[in-house]
């Protein structure tokens, strides 16, 4: 009887002090700035969902449609035993993978990884209906810190899909590609989903799209604050803003203060005051080239084998492998 396990590296207590600390560095900074990883709570996650059903978000939809047509080939070239998922979420997308490898013969087991416990605990529940004999491992873990805990028993593939690459800064992608590098032996493989650099016309409706959810999105990290921390903003008084930024090729999403305020964040003994117009980043999302991921990926060691678009261009899947360095 295949188990299922749940190893839980990151507790709410640890959360919650990340969550202090953050948000103290990033409100007392010129300019302000939060991390993206706290839009996630439970109606975070639920109107990033949707999103990937929106008309303007295609990344979802054209990763997908890569994966589709190419998980047969990512199966019988890895041959991998275990499939590790960073950053997970539903892993709705990664059945297509774990279909293609369970065909191929070799999976043995699956490692979702995810920051959100009570995430994982759902995915890991459906999953385990659907995939009654595999064996399920989930971690509860950041996967920027905590990419010591991957288990090894066998040839591995770890999949990081979605695009959430782009969430790092250049200076930020080549450690945490490095630190991804070590934890794996030569000719084990990386799957890299990532977005395309295009024109500004298409990327930046994907990032303020017309029916406003991507806007509610974005404040969400306001509404996290209040809860969490005890804070008094009041999220009506911030306009969702997504600009793209010509030179670094990212997206960047904002929340403009529309009037002059100061908000209180009780639990960090804190008062932030913004001007009227003020700018607090809340997420930057990159978009990438061929030959600057191939670089970035051959410094953290791995040689790209593969790159798979869809058929519009839009988004690109990379599989690359460990190489002795
Ligand atoms: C989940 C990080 C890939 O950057 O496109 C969607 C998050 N932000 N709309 C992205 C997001 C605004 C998304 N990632």
């Amino acid at each position: 009887m295949p188990e299922l396990d749940l190893d839980v590296h990151l507790t709410e207590e640890d959360l919650a002090a990340a969550l202090r600390e953050d948000a103290r560095s990033g409100l007392t900074a010129t300019p302000k700035r939060l991390p993206p990883k706290y839009f996630y709570d439970a109606r975070g996650s639920a109107l990033f969902e949707e999103i990937t059903r929106l008309p303007e978000y295609y990344p979802t939809r054209a990763e997908r449609e890569i994966l589709a047509d190419r998980a047969g080939a990512i199966a019988r070239i890895t041959g991998a035993k275990v499939l590790v998922e960073l950053g997970s979420g539903s892993s709705e997308k990664t059945r297509l993978l774990l279909d293609a490898l369970r065909e191929h013969g070799t999976l043995g087991s699956f490692v979702p990884l995810d920051v959100s416990g009570a995430a994982l605990r759902d995915a890991l529940g459906q999953l385990h209906a659907e995939y009654p004999d595999l064996h399920l491992h989930g971690i509860v873990a950041d996967f920027v810190n905590h990419l010591e805990v991957l288990p090894d028993s066998g040839t591995r593939l770890v999949a990081f899909l979605g695009g959430t690459i782009g969430n790092f800064t250049p200076a930020e992608r080549a450690p945490f590609l490095a630190a991804l590098r070590a934890r794996l032996s030569p000719g084990e493989w990386l799957l890299l989903g990532a977005d395309l650099v295009k024109d500004p016309a298409v990327l930046v409706p994907a990032y303020d799209d017309a029916a406003g959810v991507t806007a509610q999105f974005n404040r969400n990290v306001l509404h996290v604050l209040n809860r969490e921390l005890s804070a008094d903003f009041d999220p009506g008084s911030f306009a969702h803003v997504a600009l793209w930024d010509e030179a670094e090729e990212w997206i960047e999403m904002r929340l403009r203060a529309t009037r002059p305020m100061t908000v209180r964040v009780a639990d960090l003994d804190l008062d932030v005051t913004f001007a009227g117009g003020e700018e607090l980043r809340t997420e930057v999302s990159a978009k990438f080239r061929r030959d600057g991921l191939t670089a970035e990926l051959a410094t953290a060691g791995f040689a790209v084998r593969d790159w798979w678009t869809d058929r519009a261009g839009r988004f690109a899947l990379t599989l690359a492998v460990a190489v002795a360095v």
